[in-house]
């Protein structure tokens, strides 16, 4: 990096957005220096289908950064996203290799590296692993190993991995906006780094991304992302509702949800609204619009619910859910997810930015750019290193 911005991009399927940060040693706060976003094309339901089309996307990003900050963007942070990205738990098992029988820096490394090898099929790539707990002759639930004494010892690790075709086309994009990847990190993890605080984490929290056509959920554990999966529903759906239950064009349903879409604001006063490019007018009530909102909502959480009850989690979790993204900016939206999910919700915008990013829209963004800030030292036992460096090695035949 020839400079200390810090670049990250989130490919999205209605927007491409992308932010620019510098963070001073001596500051806490992410100074944002640019930031930008642009109509998404060839991607759906969060996966890159068109890797040229969004290159082109991408250089116009970049080069609308540049010109803000005056400066070259080399390289950036990604995103990747959709439903081929799965997470589960896998266990990885070695003996202690010391003669003293102290747990090295290797062993862990070792142990880890065991539960990351689990049959996969072909065609996936493990994306990123979490180390969640480690067992040492029988004894469960250490968080750190480093020189515990012991001889059998065991690891549990949450793997994620997504299909190496999809990985493949986000790397093709960026670089054929010959822009280098410095990491490519999943969305959910990105949005939850942005939004949550580390009592949540601790205590335990899910996050919910509710992007155009897809929603994230991603859940925390004891300060660990223990769970992760993506949902092919996002504000689309809503749009798309509007627009049957109105009779009525998608870009007019799209400007009435963005005017007037609430999950909470009934009324049956008549609203009135210009179809594009046209003089006909559109009426609708308040509440007519409430009923074709809130049932999506509903429906969207019920997804949420049953993998929360798949892992044992429903109504598990101290601080609830926390609700991001383009499409949680509805009013009265964490209302209704409490009362539907019977837990505290709220809506999460990204922390510890100068001046405050308010969008949710650019949350996966900023998780981006804080998790490159996380791990910018990291050497050792450094998964996320490792991680890129194997991203990197697995795409050296498309780097020119
Ligand atoms: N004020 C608002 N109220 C409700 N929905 C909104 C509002 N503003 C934007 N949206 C919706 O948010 C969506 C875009 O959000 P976002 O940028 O997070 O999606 P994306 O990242 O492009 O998509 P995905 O994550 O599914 O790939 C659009 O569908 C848009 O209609
Ligand atoms: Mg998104």
């Amino acid at each position: 990096m020839s400079n200390n911005l810090i670049t990250g991009i989130d490919i999205g399927s209605s927007h491409i957005k992308a932010i620019s940060v510098i963070k001073t040693d001596k500051s806490s706060v992410f100074e944002v220096m640019a930031k930008t976003s642009r109509p998404s094309r060839g991607v759906r339901k969060g996966v890159i289908e068109n890797p040229e089309e969004i290159s082109m996307v991408i250089m116009e990003c970049i080069k609308e950064i540049e010109l803000q900050t005056n400066e070259r963007v080399d390289g950036v942070y990604v995103n990747i996203n959709g439903t081929h990205i799965k997470s589960f738990l896998s266990k990885g098992l070695v003996s202690v290799s010391r003669a003293d029988q102290r747990i090295s820096p290797e062993d862990i490394e070792r142990v880890v590296e065991q539960a990351k090898a689990p049959p996969m099929s072909r065609n996936k790539e493990i994306i990123d692993a979490f180390p969640i707990e480690y067992i040492i002759d029988g004894v469960g639930d250490i968080k750190n190993p480093l020189d515990i004494y012991g001889v059998r010892f065991e690891s549990k690790v949450v793997i994620i991995e997504g299909r190496s075709q999809f990985l493949k086309n986000v790397s093709q994009s960026v670089l054929g906006a010959e822009i280098e990847i410095n990491d490519i990190i999943i969305g959910s993890l990105a949005s939850s780094r942005a939004v949550l605080t580390s009592d949540e984490k601790e205590r335990g929290v899910a996050v919910v991304d509710i992007g155009a056509q897809t929603t994230s959920l991603s859940v925390f554990e004891e300060g660990v992302l223990i769970y992760t999966a993506i949902f092919p529903v996002g504000s689309v759906n809503i749009t798309n509702d509007i627009a049957i239950g109105l009779k009525i064009d998608i870009e007019t349903a799209e400007r009435i949800k963005l005017g007037f879409g609430s999950c909470s604001l009934g009324g049956k006063k008549i609203e009135k609204i210009n179809v594009l490019g046209s003089d006909e007018k559109i009426s609708f009530s308040r509440n007519t619009l409430k009923k074709i909102i809130n049932p999506r909502v509903l429906e969207l959480f019920d997804f949420i619910r049953e993998d929360l009850k798949k892992i044992s989690k429903n109504e598990l979790l101290p601080s609830g859910i926390v609700i991001t993204g383009g499409g949680s900016q509805f009013p009265g939206i964490s209302d209704l997810v409490k009362k539907e999910l019977n837990l505290p919700c709220r809506i999460g915008a990204p922390l510890g930015f100068n001046p405050p990013i308010k969008e949710p829209n650019f949350t996966v963004c900023c998780g981006l750019v804080l998790l490159a800030d996380d791990h910018k030292d990291d050497q050792s036992c450094g998964f996320f290193k490792k991680i890129t460096d194997k991203i990197k090695n697995f795409f050296k035949p498309l780097i020119p």
